[in-house]
């Protein structure tokens, strides 16, 4: 068919977070791969700081640029969450909220046939329905926690979430039809809320976002496989009544260039013996208080473990004192940003101690590390759960009603995960699994069959 042969035009919109704007920007690589053409929007000083396109795709791939509108409250240049504390992203949504006209306008000029869009874009679907193209949401986590927040319509109640289940906050909801412990925790649910209630600058709440932005799609995307915990994908199904489609896993590639960052780390790291150094980070959202920086810090340095630790800290919170002449060359603090994805990938590193996120978790499992896990926020607690049940890693011990954790538990699993008879079974089975997680043809395989699915749904030519 003739017009079959046309090819698309996908505008492709991520949330104004760097942990969001890379999967939607690989997103558009592989698009852009198949010869459709691309417009990535965001603002200004987000676009001037994305990574470099390979030249074979750039011609395709149209950076975007809208003007973020200033609001009160938020700091003079930030445009994206690593510009701010967790506590101040309110603000930030508040800004991205006005780009409304500038976005329509966009979309007007030039009717794509698929717009994907993220979890913040509540006004996204009905602007870009208004001018006939197509809405995917395209959510970069996996498929167990949007099954556990539930029915997306039921966000909508302005009124505010919808009751905990009967049972308790802990009780399996009853529209998952199996066995399973993966549930937000007391302290996650707290910090979570806390976090909510005080911040509304924009007046829209997280979930009510979120549960719009699904209902207002025509699609559900999502970085997920069959392969690992498939049974999530028929509930999702369910919930949403509409397609669901996994993109895969979308394993991380090692960069070709080397930026003079990694030069300097990779001397460090080339000294270690195999597997013995322990990389730690806990992404750029995570504001640690200074109670959990003490003890995480402390942890390290009892481990005994050498350690990378990329740490974005802000100025509220210190390291213990004479911390670092203690430690000498045996561990890292490394503030600036650090490539993550070749410090996995080098031989040295045995394990991971990570906060959980999605892309992090896959990086870390894809180059067989296993995780010592200290999650806060999100999906990152549900994730460790359903980790740790599959031995892939060991959480540090919590408190579960304040979520506090003590050095010695911290020093204790690292040893575990790294090096202890006990946690062998840890380093075979993220072993074995690294085989699924990087397997780039299945993962591959998920992501053409999405870009078939927009083909195939395009917009009518008229
Ligand atoms: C949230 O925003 C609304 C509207 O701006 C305001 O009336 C309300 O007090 C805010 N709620 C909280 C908990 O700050
Ligand atoms: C856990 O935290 C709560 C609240 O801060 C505290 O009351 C409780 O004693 C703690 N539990 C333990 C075992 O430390």
């Amino acid at each position: 068919m003739a017009t079959d042969d046309r090819k698309l035009h996908v505008v492709v919109f991520p949330w104004l977070a760097f942990g969001h704007m890379i999967p939607f920007l690989e997103l558009s690589k592989s698009i852009a791969r198949k010869g459709h053409r691309v417009s990535f929007v965001s603002t200004t000083r987000n676009i001037d700081r994305l990574p470099k396109l390979p030249p074979t795709l750039s011609p395709l791939i149209d950076l975007v640029k809208l003007t973020l509108p200033r609001v009160d409250g938020l700091p003079e240049n930030a445009e994206a969450t690593t510009d701010l504390g967790f506590d101040e992203s309110h603000y930030l949504k508040a800004a991205f909220d006005l780009l409304e006209p500038q976005f329509t306008r966009f979309i007007e000029s030039s009717p794509p046939d698929w717009v994907i869009h993220d979890y913040a874009h509540f006004w996204v679907p009905p602007a870009a329905h208004k001018f006939g193209s197509s809405c995917a949401f395209f959510l970069i986590m996996s498929g167990w926690f949007p099954a556990l927040a539930g029915p997306p319509s039921a966000m909508l109640d302005p009124a505010g979430p919808p009751p905990p289940p009967p049972g308790g906050p802990n009780a399996q909801p009853k529209w998952i039809p199996f066995p399973t412990d993966v549930a937000l925790r007391p302290f996650q649910m707290k910090r979570m809320m806390a976090l909510a209630g005080s911040a509304n600058a924009s007046g829209i709440s997280d979930l009510y976002r979120h549960g719009a932005s699904v209902v207002g799609s025509d699609v559900f995307a999502l970085r997920y496989c069959r392969e690992f915990e498939g049974q999530w994908l028929a509930v999702l199904e369910n919930l949403n009544q509409k397609p669901v489609i996994p993109v895969g896993l979308m394993p991380a590639s090692v960069p070709e260039d080397s930026p003079s960052e990694w030069v300097t780390i990779k001397e460090w790291l080339d000294k270690r013996p195999a597997e013995t150094v322990v990389y730690v980070a806990l992404g750029s959202e995570v504001s640690l208080t200074q109670e959990e920086l003490s003890e995480l810090a402390h942890g390290l340095e009892l481990s005994g473990v050498p350690f990378f630790w990329a740490l974005k800290k802000p100025k509220s919170v210190k390291l213990p004192d004479g911390f670092e002449d203690r430690i000498g060359d045996r561990g890292i603090v490394w503030s600036n940003w650090a490539p993550q994805v070749r410090i996995l990938a080098h031989s040295s590193v045995g394990g991971f101690l990570t906060h959980c996120g999605w892309s992090s978790t896959i990086e870390g499992i894809q180059f067989g590390r296993p995780l010592i896990m200290l999650p806060f926020l999100v999906d990152q607690g549900p994730n460790a759960i359903l980790l740790r049940g599959r031995k892939l890693g060991l959480e540090v011990p919590r408190n579960e009603t304040d979520g506090s954790y003590k050095r010695n538990d911290v020093a204790e699993t690292i040893r575990l995960v790294m090096s202890s008879a006990d946690g062998r079974i840890y380093r075979e089975k993220v072993r074995e699994m690294s085989a699924v997680f990087g397997d780039r043809e299945l993962h591959d395989g998920y992501m053409n069959n999405f870009i078939g699915y927009l083909e195939e749904h395009r917009k009518k030519q008229e």
